[in-house]
């Protein structure tokens, strides 16, 4: 017989508790500039070996910071998109990523668009086993005959999320952001990325790139100028706050309306 004292006392279910206190952790960590200037100085300098395309996804270069991956793994699963729109495509590794966790949850389908979607590159994603959740579509990304293939691809009722990564300029994303936020369904997420370039000092910039683009000239500046515009987008805070070694701070937005 197990005498009273040898019981071992129930655990108290913290994940609610827990679950809040990230939360509130991750909105404090949006708030601390001087973290974010530290961080920012360091991703500058990691820009110099070309960090963000250093990582693959089952095989595949993605070309983004691990920070924004978990990100958007984090908002896939929670809000289940049927369908996930991504402006910029490149080698293919984000929509294999996005492909493969509307994989693991068991729906939904991702459309790429880029304006250059190269034979090889096609290749090794039409070879992966995630490719049957994948459209692709060649073409500008705000061409209205592209945005009117991407309307094809959605079901009446589906619900959308929106992933910006093309061509990073203000005029360009504020053009996608037009064509495509009205596609995003309520509660889904439009994302936009490199939104960090509106954050770093002049000299700060990425040189290496196809262009390069300073303060003003960003996706962070066509954000701000398309929440003017509506009503219908909220930033995350606690999805942004915690982007401090990541390229898109700022550019989660959660659709209410
Ligand atoms: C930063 S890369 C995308 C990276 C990719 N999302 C990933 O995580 O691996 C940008 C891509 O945007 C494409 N692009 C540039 N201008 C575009 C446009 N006007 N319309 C559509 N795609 C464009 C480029 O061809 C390039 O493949």
């Amino acid at each position: 017989m197990i005498e009273a004292a040898d019981r071992k006392p129930i655990p108290v279910d913290d994940r609610a508790a827990f679950e809040a206190e990230k939360q509130a952790q991750s909105i404090a960590l949006g708030t601390d500039q001087k973290l974010f200037e530290q961080a920012t100085e360091l991703v500058a300098a990691a820009d110099a070996y070309d960090y963000t395309y250093l990582w693959k996804w089952m095989g595949v270069p993605i070309i983004q910071f691990p920070a924004d991956v978990m990100a958007t793994q984090e908002v896939i699963f929670a809000t289940r998109p049927d369908v996930i729109i991504e402006c910029g495509v490149a080698r293919g590794g984000s929509v294999l990523f996005m492909a493969s966790i509307l994989e693991l949850i068991g729906k939904g389908i991702v459309v790429g668009v880029d304006i250059d979607i190269r034979p090889h590159n096609r290749a090794t994603i039409e070879a992966n086993a995630m490719a049957r959740r994948i459209r692709l579509i060649e073409g500008s990304s705000i061409a209205p005959a592209t945005v009117g293939r991407v309307r094809c691809e959605i079901k009446p009722g589906a619900s959308v999320m929106v992933v910006l990564d093309s061509d990073h300029s203000y005029e360009h994303v504020l053009a996608e952001l037009r064509a495509y936020a009205p596609l995003v369904t309520r509660g889904q997420y439009l994302v936009v990325a490199d939104t960090l370039l509106g954050r770093l000092r002049h000299e700060q910039a990425p040189t290496r790139r196809a262009k390069v683009l300073h303060k003003g000239n960003e996706p962070l500046a066509a954000v701000d100028a398309y929440l003017r515009e509506t009503e219908r987008f909220e930033a995350d805070p606690a999805i942004n706050g915690k982007l401090i070694f990541a390229s898109s701070p700022g550019g989660y937005l959660r659709c209410t309306a």
